[in-house]
């Protein structure tokens, strides 16, 4: 049986999120609504999820010791990461002390953390379809790890790295050093480290959103959401939509390779499984043991939106992950650099017709930093898309004066 308290009494129910951007800012209204004591936690002040939590507190989360400090003084139920730049060490030896419970688990946090570990685990312990891989130390050991089988064409990625940074495709040998040296600066931690995969032909590519959620038995059960499909540029999310039609076959070995990589990662919560599709065949890219940046767009298309679902989850509370319409999101991208933009157009945007917006109230807008997403539903997929960019299109953040 699940027992929620009150907020700001003694018996609340506290979750500290530990980064407070747009996807832990949704989490953190859905456990607002269910009446949870929240904790926004970021690297710096009135981050998007702060400005909506009960407590907001500003450390650097990938300092041990920062973060160790913080947890023993405020004691929350639940350590929801939101981010991948954590200290998961900390976080472990926390959970195996019976300090703190993570989401949804410490060891699925560090495995995620770069690519490494998930990659190995995806691959080598669970023997699951991936592209061809090698981890490099230095170009020459890049150049080997290509010329001895990996081929052209290739990817490059820092093992620490997110939403495309630092990543580039090769065609050819004259592209070798360049994409060394644009990991190098890309990179979270310096640490100097690659990977270098094959590069797959897809198809498409989707995200499947996958639920571990108990159950009226109390037991551990595996709920799939309907297929998000999404286009990338530079390796950063621009648009997402859903349902994404696939073949029954691709659709069933989507599903068998979600299961086995969220059941071997364990715990409660949602997960974004990437994978991609060609025909009946179907990779493992990567996973997120917490809410997609793709599966905003469920805001708009399903009962309970990915952040709910996560939210219900790590509570120990039943999930609903029925589609309501088909829907798309698009991304709004602040344009310009500097504090405190204005958006332009707002009121524009909203007569597209059956869509809706969030701005997430970033205090400083970069060039190409997420401000905000166009949500659109419609009969079809194609028209939500259209709508949606169509919306995007119409907010334009500018410096004001
Ligand atoms: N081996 C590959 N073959 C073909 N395309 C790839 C490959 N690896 C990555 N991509 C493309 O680049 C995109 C970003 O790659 P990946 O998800 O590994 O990086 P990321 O930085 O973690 O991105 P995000 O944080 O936005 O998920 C993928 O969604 C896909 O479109
Ligand atoms: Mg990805």
């Amino acid at each position: 049986m699940t027992t929620l308290g009150t907020p700001l009494s003694p018996r609340a129910t506290k979750v500290m999120l530990l980064g407070s951007g747009e996807l832990g800012k949704e989490v953190l209204i859905a456990l607002q609504r269910l009446g949870v004591e929240t904790i926004a936690v970021d690297r710096y002040e009135n981050a998007p999820g702060q400005q909506v939590a009960h407590h907001a507190r500003t450390i650097a989360m990938s300092d041990p010791e920062q973060l160790k400090a913080l947890i023993e003084a405020e004691r929350p139920d639940l350590v929801v990461p939101e981010i991948e730049a954590i200290a998961t060490p900390m976080l472990e030896a926390l959970e195996a002390a019976g300090t703190v419970r993570v989401i949804p688990t410490a060891r699925a946090a560090r495995l995620t953390m770069d690519r490494e570990g998930i990659r190995r685990l995806a691959a080598e312990t669970l023997g699951l379809p991936t592209s061809p891989y090698r981890f490099c130390d230095s170009l020459q050991e890049l150049r080997d790890a290509i010329d001895g089988g990996i081929g052209y064409p290739c990817v490059v990625k820092p093992v620490m790295s997110s939403s495309g940074k630092g990543q580039s495709k090769l065609d050819g040998p004259q592209d070798v050093e360049r994409a060394w040296e644009y990991a190098m600066a890309g990179g979270r931690v310096s640490h100097g480290r690659v990977i270098v995969e094959g590069f797959i032909d897809f198809d498409y590519e989707i995200t499947l959103l996958t639920v571990r959620a108990r159950g009226a038995d109390g037991g551990i059960e595996t709920h799939f959401c309907e297929p998000i499909g999404h286009l990338q540029q530079a390796g950063d999310y621009v648009e997402s939509w859903q349902p994404h039609p696939m073949h029954p076959a691709a659709l069933q070995k989507a599903r068998e390779i979600a299961r086995a990589v969220t059941g071997d990662l364990g715990g409660q919560g949602l997960f974004g499984v990437e994978l991609f599709v060609k025909g009946e065949q179907v990779w493992f890219s990567e996973v997120s043991p917490r809410p997609h940046d793709t599966g905003m767009v469920t805001m708009i298309t399903q009962w309970q939106s990915e952040f709910e679902l996560h939210a219900r989850a790590i509570l120990g509370l039943p999930v609903d992950t029925a589609l309501k319409s088909p829907g798309a999101s698009a991304v709004i991208y602040g344009g310009v650099e500097g504090e405190g933009v204005v958006f332009d157009g707002v009121d524009e945007a909203l007569r597209v017709p059956r869509t809706d917006l969030r701005l997430f109230g970033k205090p400083e807008s970069f060039t190409k930093r997420r401000m905000g997403v166009a949500l659109a539903y419609d009969g079809d997929v194609e028209t939500a898309r259209a709508n949606a960019r169509e919306a995007a299109g119409k907010v334009l953040p500018r410096l004001p004066g």
